[in-house]
Order: structure tokens, then sequence, then C-alpha cells
């Protein structure tokens, strides 16, 4: 895999058992639940390489025997014998588990996650299997030139990216037919172009794999926040995870439902980028013009995220 940096690696809801294990990339990392505490450490066994998370056993919080020849294994340090396996910084936030690879700076994703508990409502959402690089999908967002083809969007303003404390940030503002945001759509809308809604998205790369896009339909006061992040598999598909943050107004909590047609509503937009993305020719020499500006930008973000190595 190419990218490092901050990836959504499951939802608290998936797992299984207190040891499991994810792939990303060409890496298992081992997710370890205990004592109320989740941590994310390398899976593959240092001796001859078994995948922890596949029968591995927890002795204590940080040691754990291997499945096959049954070494201790010390997670994230002393303790176990000769064997033991890295720790990956991670966090979990309202069922979401993250974890940064490659040792990167840690960066403004925690901050920008507690902002969104302090303020928001985090309702965690679906997953996904796409044949597309996990950069493209959160490419996407900063890709402005796409949203009208592809998304039936009648017309798009965008802004000059920044780059601060480590973040890409693009505004980008779409012109939809009213019809489109109701989620009848079914990829053609009737509308004229005369009535509209004005949808400002204000989206941040906090890594190659993972944006947070704020969306505030109609220009209101209250927008909701879109979690996204892709993670690449061996077989050249990703995993997305798409989650949305929805607003706390005057002490209220926003219900399910709203979260459930906003999720709804990203579903169905990933539905229209999934044929374009799946047959896509990824050596093809690209002919950019002004207009991929804002996407050539992104790329030399993630350029910062190479891995070349790192753990
Ligand atoms: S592979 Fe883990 S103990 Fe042998
Ligand atoms: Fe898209």
């Amino acid at each position: 895999m190419r990218y490092g940096g901050w990836y959504q690696i499951a939802f608290e809801r998936d797992l299984q058992a207190d040891v499991s294990s994810v792939p990303v990339g060409d890496r298992r990392l081992l997710i370890v639940r205990s004592g109320g505490e989740i941590n994310v450490y390398d899976a593959v066994c240092p001796h001859r390489g078994a995948d922890l998370g596949v029968g591995g056993k927890l002795l204590d919080p940080r040691v754990l025997t291997c499945p096959y020849h049954g070494h201790r294994i010390a997670l994230g340090g002393e303790g176990g014998g000769p064997y033991c396996v890295a720790k990956y910084p991670s966090m979990v936030r309202s069922g979401l588990i993250f974890a940064l690879v490659g040792g990167f700076e840690i960066g403004k994703l925690p901050d920008m996650l507690d902002y969104l508990e302090g303020t928001h409502k985090i309702f965690a959402g679906f997953t996904k299997t796409i044949k597309v690089p996990p950069e493209m999908v959160i490419e996407n967002a900063f890709d402005w030139a796409h949203f009208p083809p592809v998304h039936d969007v009648l017309k798009v303003e965008y802004g000059e990216p920044t780059m601060e404390d480590g973040v890409f940030t693009a505004t980008t503002k779409l012109r939809v037919g009213p019809s489109m945001w109701q989620g009848t759509g079914d990829g053609t809308h009737h509308d004229d172009g005369t009535t509209f809604v004005e949808v400002p998205l204000l989206a941040r790369a906090y890594s190659p794999n993972l944006t947070i896009t704020q969306v505030a339909v109609g220009g209101g006061d209250h927008p909701h926040y879109v979690i996204a992040s892709a993670v690449p598999m061996l077989d050249g598909t990703s995993t997305i995870r798409l989650s949305v943050a929805m607003p706390v107004v005057d002490g209220f909590a926003p219900p399910q439902e709203f979260a459930d047609l906003m999720l709804q509503f990203e579903s169905m937009g990933l539905e229209q980028d999934r044929p374009v993305w799946e047959n896509l020719a990824l050596n093809a020499t690209p002919k950019y013009t002004a207009e991929d500006d804002n996407v050539l930008k992104y790329r030399k973000f993630c350029e910062r995220f190479t891995l070349n190595g790192r753990v």
C-alpha cells in the first residue's frame, strides 16, 4: 500500500471477540479489547507469521499467546519474552475505531472528533466495498468538476484549497435540484434550474484515507458532517466506511431517521461514483486542465504520507 496516515479500520460493533484482526493494505492490524479499552497492534506474529487476531489468546491486557506455536507475545512492549508486536496510535470515538499507520504526526483529527462529539451526535454508518484505490475515494471531495456529470449537480463553485496544521481543506458550493436532495432522484432530475438548493461543502482531508466534510444544506447554520474513510485491500478494492455527525440543537439530539436519510444520500452518491471508479484506467497518462488544479494539490498533499518502508 502506498500511503499511511489515519484510517478508520473498523466500527466497534464489528468486533466479534476481544482479539481480532483487520486487513489494511498489505498489513494486518490487531484490535485488542480489554478492560473497556481498545488498542491496536501489528497482527503478525514475529515468530513465524501467524495472524494473532485469529485464535490468539489474551493472558493479560499486554500479553497474548500466539495460536500457532504458543509463544508469548508482548503487546507493544516488554514482558512477553523475546517476542513483541508494535503498537499503533489509535482512538475510538462514538463507535468508530481509528488507527494511525506509518508513524506520521497525530495532527488535528482527534481535536476535530472532540469538537464533533461536543456539538453533534455521531451516528456510525455503513461499510461498502468498491474497486478503487482509497485515495481516489478521498480525492472525490476535492474533484469539483466531477459533481455535475456524476452526481447530477446543476452548478458548482469552488474555492482555493488550503493546507494548515497538516489538514488539506477545500470549499465547494453545489447547486442541486430539490428532488435530488430529497433522495427521490433516479439519476435524472426534472428541475429546470429555477428552483434549487445551495449546498456548501467544506471538506478536510486528514490523510489520503480520511475526510470529514461539513455539509450545510440550504446554507443553514447547523451543518452536519460526513466522516469518510477508505482502507485498501490486497485485491485492489477499498473498504469504505462512512458515518454522519448530526447537530445537537438546543439540547435536542437528532433522531436516527435524520442520520439514516443522510447516510442513504451518501450511499447513493458512492453508487453514482462506482461505475466510473471500477472502470478507471489507473495507468493511463492523464492530460490535466486547469479544472484539475484542486485535485493536483490534493495529490501533492498525499505525497506527505508516502510509506516507503515506514512502519
Ligand atoms: S508463529 Fe506465532 S508462535 Fe509460531
Ligand atoms: Fe463523487
